[in-house]
C-alpha cells in the first residue's frame, strides 16, 4: 500500500543500490539504474504519468478486493515490459526491457516471443516470469488508449470474473488474441533443453 500510495500521489520511488557489471543484462531487484534510466524518462510523458497515478489508485482499490496478483500483471506487462505500436513499427516503453541491453534487442527483434495486442482482461490472466526474458509482450496502440482503458474499467466486476477464470502461461496463445507476432518459443525451448 506504501508503493501504491506513492504512485497515486504522483511520486515514484527509486532503488538505492546499483548492480554489478556482470548483472548488466538482468537483475530481479530494481536498482537505481533500472529505476532512474528505465522509469524516470517515461514519467516525463504526461499521459503516461496519468496512467501511473491511475494505476496507484487502482492498486489501493485492488487491496480491498484481494486481487493484487491480477493487477500486478497489468503493471508487469505495461510499465515494466510493454511495447507500443508506432507508425515506424514496434517500440519499447517498458522499463524492465529498457534497463536490459539483451532484452531490448530480444523484445523487438527475436523470433522467440509472442507479441500480442493489449487487452486488459487477457493481460490480467497471464502469468509472468521474473527470472528470464519474457515469452510474451503485450502491445498498446497508444498511451492515451492505455490510460483510457485503465480509467474506464470497472475493476470490481473484472476481479470477480478473474477469480473464476483460469490463468494463461506466458507462452500461450488464447482465442481472440490480436497476434502481431506468433513466437517460435525457440529461446525458452533451448533454455529448457540445456537445463535438462
Ligand atoms: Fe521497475
Amino acid at each position: 500500500d506504501v508503493f501504491f500510495d506513492h504512485l497515486a500521489n504522483r511520486r515514484f520511488v527509486a532503488g538505492n543500490f546499483i548492480r554489478r557489471r556482470d548483472q548488466l543484462d538482468y537483475l530481479q531487484e530494481p536498482d537505481v539504474f533500472h529505476d532512474v534510466f528505465g522509469h524516470v524518462p517515461m514519467l516525463a510523458n504526461p499521459v503516461f504519468a496519468d496512467y501511473m497515478e491511475a494505476y496507484g489508485r487502482g492498486g489501493l482499490r485492488a487491496l480491498e478486493f484481494d486481487s493484487l496478483d491480477h493487477l500486478a500483471r497489468l503493471y508487469w506487462y505495461t510499465v515494466e515490459f510493454g511495447l507500443i505500436e508506432e507508425e515506424e513499427g514496434l517500440r519499447i516503453y517498458g522499463s524492465g526491457i529498457v534497463s536490459s541491453h539483451g532484452e531490448s534487442v530480444f523484445a523487438l527483434d527475436d523470433p522467440s516471443p509472442n507479441r500480442i495486442r493489449f487487452d486488459m482482461k487477457r493481460v490480467m490472466r497471464t502469468n509472468y516470469r521474473i527470472d528470464d526474458f519474457q515469452q510474451v509482450y503485450f502491445v498498446i496502440p497508444s498511451f492515451e488508449e492505455l490510460l483510457r482503458q485503465t480509467v474506464e474499467t470497472d475493476f470490481a466486476p473484472l476481479y470477480a470474473e478473474l477469480e473464476k477464470a483460469s490463468d494463461f502461461a506466458p507462452e500461450d496463445i488464447a482465442e481472440g488474441d490480436g497476434i502481431i507476432t506468433r513466437g517460435t518459443q525457440a529461446y525458452a525451448l533451448e533454455k529448457a533443453a540445456s537445463a535438462a
